[in-house]
């Protein structure tokens, strides 16, 4: 299913089901280079976060893999935005580390996400001429250790820790946890300046 929104005149967004591959038919979206790049992106992110945290939970407990959210990820999220140019980063309605908390128009999206059961991606070019990518992320089983309702004693005691603010649990199976954001600068003006 598409989600369109017209921004001065000209059809920007479109989303599509996860997991289902586009076939969109309004907009830019399915020919324009930065969307295909946006989505290799986000899939790159998650597949190297996925593994190191499956490998660290083995290795180390949950606890231990703690670390690999708390350093690694953010690691993945610059070494991203240094290979391509374009601003990579995880956000959520509900955040634990404040330094994730989204920008309006990141809200605007993560609730879309929420209210719809089939829009899972966006893609949109501003009237600034940046370009804006979001993927959804849902909580799998491995995320309910540290994001779900019955958290471990000891995982409990190192989020108050270092999170005393935290708002990233009680989280079930399925919903969406959060979601990848890729902003691309206008190219115009990145070469001016
Ligand atoms: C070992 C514990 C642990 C596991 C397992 C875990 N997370 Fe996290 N998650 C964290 C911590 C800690 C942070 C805060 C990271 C930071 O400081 O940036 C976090 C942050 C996030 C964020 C960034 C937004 C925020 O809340 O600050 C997202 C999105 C996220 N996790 C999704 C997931 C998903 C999806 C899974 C399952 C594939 C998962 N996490 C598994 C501990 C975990």
């Amino acid at each position: 299913m598409t989600h369109t929104r017209t921004i001065s005149g000209r059809v920007r967004i479109a989303g599509v089901v996860l997991g289902i591959l586009w076939a969109g038919s309004a907009g830019i979206a399915d020919d324009d280079p930065l969307f295909a790049k946006s989505r290799g992106i986000a899939a790159t992110f998650a597949e190297n976060l996925q593994a190191a945290l499956k490998e660290a939970m083995a290795s180390g407990g949950p606890v231990a893999a703690i670390d690999v959210c708390k350093d690694l990820a953010p690691a993945i999220a610059s070494e991203l935005s240094r290979e391509s140019g374009a601003k990579v980063s995880r956000t959520s309605l509900r955040f634990r580390n404040p330094g994730n908390a989204p920008e309006p128009w990141q809200t605007e999206v993560l609730r879309m996400f929420n209210d719809s059961d089939t829009t899972k991606e966006f893609f949109e070019r501003t009237e600034n001429n940046e370009t804006r990518y979001m993927k959804a992320i849902p909580t799998a089983p491995l995320c309910l250790t540290c994001h779900g309702s019955e958290l471990p004693k000891a995982i409990q005691d190192r989020l108050a820790r270092d999170y005393p603010h935290d708002r990233a649990s009680g989280y079930q199976l399925g919903d969406i946890r959060g979601a990848f954001s890729i902003t691309w600068p206008d190219p115009v003006n990145k070469t001016r300046h």
